[in-house]
C-alpha cells in the first residue's frame, strides 16, 4: 500500500534543505537577536524568517494541515496537538549556537497524525547532514540506515544532557547534581551539541548512548523522537513512564537498560507542559 504521508515527508526534506541554506547564508551576515522569555532564551530574525518559510510552503501544498512552531507559539499561538495532521517545527534548533557561531544548528520538522508521530526530519545544516525517520520504515542519515549503539554497560557510555534556558539556581543545581551522579557512575563522558534535535540524531547514529533533558519543548524533540525510535532506541519520561511529547522532559537512549540507569539518578520532575500555558 502506498504511504499516505510520503508526499508530506518528501516536502519536509525539501523545505528543510531550503531553510538550512537560509540559515547558512544568515550566518555570514550580522545576527540580530531579540529576547524571548529571558536573557538566555534567544530568538533571531532568522528563526522567524525560517519558520515563516516552512509554514507558508507547507500551507501552500497541504492547506488543511495544522502547525505547532516554536516562534508561532512564542507569538501567542496555541500549542495543542489535535488529531489533524500537524507539523511540529523548530526552524532553528540551536539558536544560541547560531548566535555564537558554534557549529551545530538544525532545522527540525516532526509530523503527527491522530496525535501519533509519523515522521521526523532533522537537517543539521552546517554539517549538511539530512536525518529522516518514518514510523515503521527505519531511520536514515543521507540515505544510510541508522542503528543505535548496542552498549548495555552504563560505564562504557557517552551521555548527552543540556540545561536549555533554565537559570533558576534550584533547577540548575538539581540538573547539575543529576549530571554529576551520572558522570561519577562513572560513564565515559557527558557531552552536548546545543541542539536537542541533533543530540537525538547522535543517539540514533550510535555516537552516544543517551540524551536526556528537562525543560525541552515539543518542537525540539518531535522529529528526533521518530528518528531515535526507528533506529532501535527508546524514549521515556524522566519518571520512567511513557514518553509524552508535551511534558517538557525526556530520556532517549539506545536501550531500556541504559535509560533506566539514567532515570535512577534523575532528581527533578517539573510539571510544566507545552500544552498548558504558563501562569503569568
Ligand atoms: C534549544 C536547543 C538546546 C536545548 C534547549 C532548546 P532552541 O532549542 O535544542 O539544545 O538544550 O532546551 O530550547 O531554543 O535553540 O530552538
Amino acid at each position: 500500500m502506498a504511504d499516505p504521508w510520503q508526499e508530506a515527508m518528501d516536502h519536509a526534506v525539501e523545505v528543510a534543505r531550503k531553510a538550512g541554506k537560509i540559515i547558512r547564508d544568515a550566518l555570514q551576515n550580522e545576527v540580530k537577536i531579540m529576547c524571548k522569555s529571558s536573557s538566555v532564551d534567544l530568538v533571531t530574525k532568522t528563526d522567524q524568517r525560517v519558520e515563516k518559510l516552512i509554514i507558508e510552503s507547507v500551507k501552500g501544498r497541504f492547506p488543511k494541515h495544522s502547525f505547532i512552531g516554536e516562534e508561532s507559539v512564542a507569538a501567542g499561538q496555541p500549542c495543542i496537538l489535535t488529531d489533524n495532521p500537524t507539523w511540529i517545527v523548530d526552524p532553528v534548533d540551536g539558536t544560541t549556537n547560531f548566535v555564537h557561531g558554534f557549529p551545530f544548528v538544525a532545522v527540525s520538522i516532526g509530523f503527527a497524525v491522530n496525535k501519533e508521530l509519523e515522521f521526523g526530519v532533522v537537517y543539521s545544516c552546517l554539517e549538511d547532514k539530512m536525518y529522516t525517520g518514518r514510523k515503521g520504515k527505519g531511520a536514515f542519515c543521507d540515505g544510510e540506515k541508522l542503528s543505535v549503539s548496542d552498549q548495555t554497560d552504563i560505564r562504557k557510555t557517552i551521555i548527552i544532557s543540556e540545561l536549555g534556558s533554565h537559570r533558576d539556581p534550584e533547577t540548575v543545581s538539581k540538573v547539575f547534581s543529576t549530571m554529576q551522579k551520572i558522570l561519577c557512575i562513572p560513564v565515559h563522558g557527558i557531552r552536548g551539541s546545543g541542539t536537542a534535535a541533533t543530540n537525538m540524531c547522535l543517539v540514533a547514529s550510535g555516537a552516544v548512548e543517551a540524551f536526556f533533558e528537562i525543560g525541552i519543548h515539543c518542537w525540539d524533540v518531535a522529529a528526533g523522537a521518530v528518528i531515535v525510535q526507528e533506529a532501535g532506541g527508546v524514549l521515556l519520561d524522566v519518571d520512567g513512564g511513557p514518553f509524552d511529547l508535551m511534558s517538557r522532559r525526556m530520556v532517549s537512549a539506545n536501550n531500556k537498560t541504559i535509560a533506566d540507569r539514567i532515570i535512577k539518578e534523575i532528581e527533578i520532575f517539573p510539571a510544566e507542559r507545552d500544552d498548558v500555558p504558563a501562569k503569568k
